[in-house]
């Protein structure tokens, strides 16, 4: 379906060639939407920690599109199972499934009031430059485009690609973000996986032989996770990021004319509850950290504060929350206000949640053909399962509080 004369190679440290050779692909990756990513960090404040964690959204999306391309051609299964059509809406959902992202993810989240999968469908399927070169093809590939990143689309095989306990999304991230944090417990044997790859009973299953690489995957993940997602350095700096735009808004709902034209970038946030297709595009990384230099000089205490922190790596410090009550009562008494100098937050994680549905668990198929869900069959994942959840909750106040 619409292949280009001359096959389109990025070079990339994890995917090696990222090769292109469908016209629909290649033009959604020149769309500005997607030349967006380049200036979104792919893991927001975890260069806060690991200070090579720089990567953009561009690069991993990339890479989520190449895992899917090798899948659906090098994966016999899919090869033959799928209509052309399938093959070039599921590489499309893989490239696109993060277009929505707004800087700073996770920050963002808690003052946008849309999350960013929804973003992600609104600029697939509503006035985008996206959306107008999907319509320009067929009209029915931006809607089936979404219906895969929402698991909606008739054939599930294609969700499960694209957003399953085993997808291409979660093998490139953690690829991507342990090579770039320069942490080593996010790889895993990507070739093994394609190799074992098959499709039976309507869903793809892992053969026998490659369960021991999707254990070394989940194990990943579950290392990734406390290493380098949830590292508490990069919660204090998630934490610093929400104090500052609270304290932003709450100066915008006392002047709001004289904070638009302080920081004209965080207009659009600042008076709508949600943001367009266009809003979107203008917010990036790069928007965010001027802002933040700007509001540096402000008048008001908290808010230039709050922003030489973030800029100059002042965080927060953290402890357990057995400490809370004492740790608050400290924080007012070095006179801050509680309200911007003090957090409590809890992450939850679970490597691997055994029959969570049929499209999102992992299953092998035994060398008799009988399929089983992973937890039977692998010791080890049975036995990271039954602590069915790891928490980590602690509390963030200035480091001030505990010096003096
Ligand atoms: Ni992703």
């Amino acid at each position: 379906m619409y292949n280009l004369d001359e096959e389109k190679v990025f070079r990339d440290p994890i995917a090696g060639y990222v090769r292109v050779n469908n016209e629909i692909v290649w033009r959604c990756i020149e769309s500005r939407e997607f030349q967006r990513l380049k200036r979104i960090k792919q893991l927001g404040s975890t260069f806060m920690v690991y200070h090579t964690g720089e990567h953009s959204r561009f690069s991993h999306s990339l890479g989520v599109y190449e895992i899917i391309r090798r899948m659906v051609n090098e994966v016999k299964d899919l090869n033959n199972g799928l209509s052309d059509y399938d093959k070039t809406i599921v590489m499309l959902a893989g490239l696109l499934h993060d277009i929505g992202h707004a800087p700073f993810s996770h920050s963002f989240e808690s003052i946008l009031n849309k999350k960013h999968e929804d973003y992600t469908i609104s600029i697939i399927t509503e006035k985008s430059e996206v959306n107008d070169i999907l319509n320009s093809y067929s009209s029915s590939l931006s809607a089936d485009i979404a219906s895969i990143i929402k698991g909606t689309y008739h054939n599930s095989i294609l969700c499960q690609l694209v957003s399953s306990q085993l997808d291409a999304d979660r093998m490139d991230y953690l690829l991507r973000d342990s090579y770039f944090t320069g942490t080593k417990y996010g790889e895993f044997d990507l070739e093994r996986i394609l190799r074992t790859l098959r499709v039976a009973d309507g869903k793809v299953v892992i053969k026998s032989s490659g369960m021991h690489t999707i254990e070394d995957y989940i194990m990943a993940r579950y290392h990734m996770y406390w290493q380098v997602y949830y590292h508490p350095v990069s919660r204090s700096y998630d934490v610093l990021l929400e104090k500052l735009f609270l304290r932003l808004k709450d100066l915008y709902i006392e002047n709001s004319d004289k904070i638009v034209q302080q920081y004209p970038m965080f207009k659009d946030l600042l008076e709508n509850e949600t943001l367009t297709n266009d809003q979107m595009y203008h917010l990036d990384d790069s928007c965010c950290h001027y802002g933040f230099q700007l509001m540096c000089q402000n008048d008001d205490k908290i808010l230039a504060d709050l922003a030489y922190r973030v800029l100059n790596r002042r965080l927060f410090k953290y402890c357990s929350i057995d400490k809370k009550d004492q740790i608050y009562n400290m924080v007012v008494e070095h006179g801050f206000n509680p309200k911007y100098y003090f957090s409590q937050d809890i992450q939850i994680q679970n490597p691997y949640k055994p029959y969570s549905n049929e499209i999102s668990s992992i299953w092998v198929v035994k060398d008799g053909g009988e399929i089983v869900e992973l937890s039977n069959e692998s010791r080890i994942v049975s036995s990271i399962c039954q602590n069915n959840q790891y928490k980590d909750e602690k509390v963030f106040f200035p480091k001030e509080v505990i010096n003096d």
